[in-house]
């Protein structure tokens, strides 16, 4: 299977325009997409139902997962119910399958990376961001646990590594993501992994058990070259 991988579209009409022509082609490129999160900017419906005109017309099928941006106006719920009465599967702690293979997804948070993880301790605020981030290592856990095939692709927004960090501040790493998706990837396995959120990360790294991983955002895939705004795996 073909699949195309993009994140951080952070759909404006303005700059859609600039990619508009090159999405056309991902159907001939490719047999699904899959969108790692900001697709909006601020979290808006209407931003949503801009962004959703374009993707439909790309008549190819797609599988997304928000980010923090498609939060920001805590209309989430209202931006997956729209997403989904347009055929994309939205995963949030959840499963998909076609063709023989499954994806398995949810947002991801904040929380640093190895000896850098925030841990629960001391403040209640501190144990829930904690908490937070346990919980969608949990729902990535369920979500891994749901799928019965043997080829697996894993779709976050946040960085389950921080090889795909470097590049941007080492002051903001641990709100780039947390190495408790990776230990939910190292224990059922996938191949490959796609993120986004970390817009000047780096495109390729590896968990600790060598499974692939690979920042999608879409400027990394301006920087590196890719002159079409998706990557393309084979799995
Ligand atoms: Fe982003
Ligand atoms: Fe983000």
């Amino acid at each position: 299977m073909r699949i195309a991988a993009v994140a951080d579209l952070h759909y404006s009409p303005q700059t859609y325009d600039k990619i508009r022509e090159q999405m056309l082609r991902v159907r001939d490129e490719a047999d699904i997409l899959v969108l790692a999160g900001d697709l909006t900017n601020y979290g808006r419906a209407t931003e949503m139902d801009s962004l959703l005109t374009m993707l439909v017309r790309l008549r190819i099928p797609i599988v997304a997962v928000l980010g923090n941006h498609d939060f920001e106006s805590g209309q989430q719920d209202e931006l997956m119910k729209l997403m989904s009465a347009e055929g994309i599967k939205v995963l949030d702690g959840s499963g998909y399958e076609r063709d023989d293979v499954g994806f398995a997804g949810t947002k991801g948070f904040p929380g640093g990376f190895g000896r850098g993880m925030l841990t629960a301790f001391g403040e209640p605020e501190v144990k829930a961001f904690v908490q937070t981030s346990i919980d969608e290592a949990l729902k990535l856990e369920r979500a891994m646990s749901q799928l019965r095939t043997e080829r697996r692709v894993v779709v976050v927004h946040y960085s389950p590594i921080s090889d795909t960090v470097k590049g941007e501040p080492q002051e903001i790493y641990p709100y780039l993501g947390n190495s408790r998706l990776a230990e939910v990837v190292d224990r059922h396995g996938a191949n490959p992994v796609v993120h986004g959120h970390a817009h000047h990360g780096s495109p390729d790294g590896k968990t600790t058990a060598g499974i692939p991983v690979h920042n999608v955002a879409l400027p990394i895939l301006r920087a590196t070259g890719i002159i079409t705004p998706y990557r393309l795996f084979e799995v």
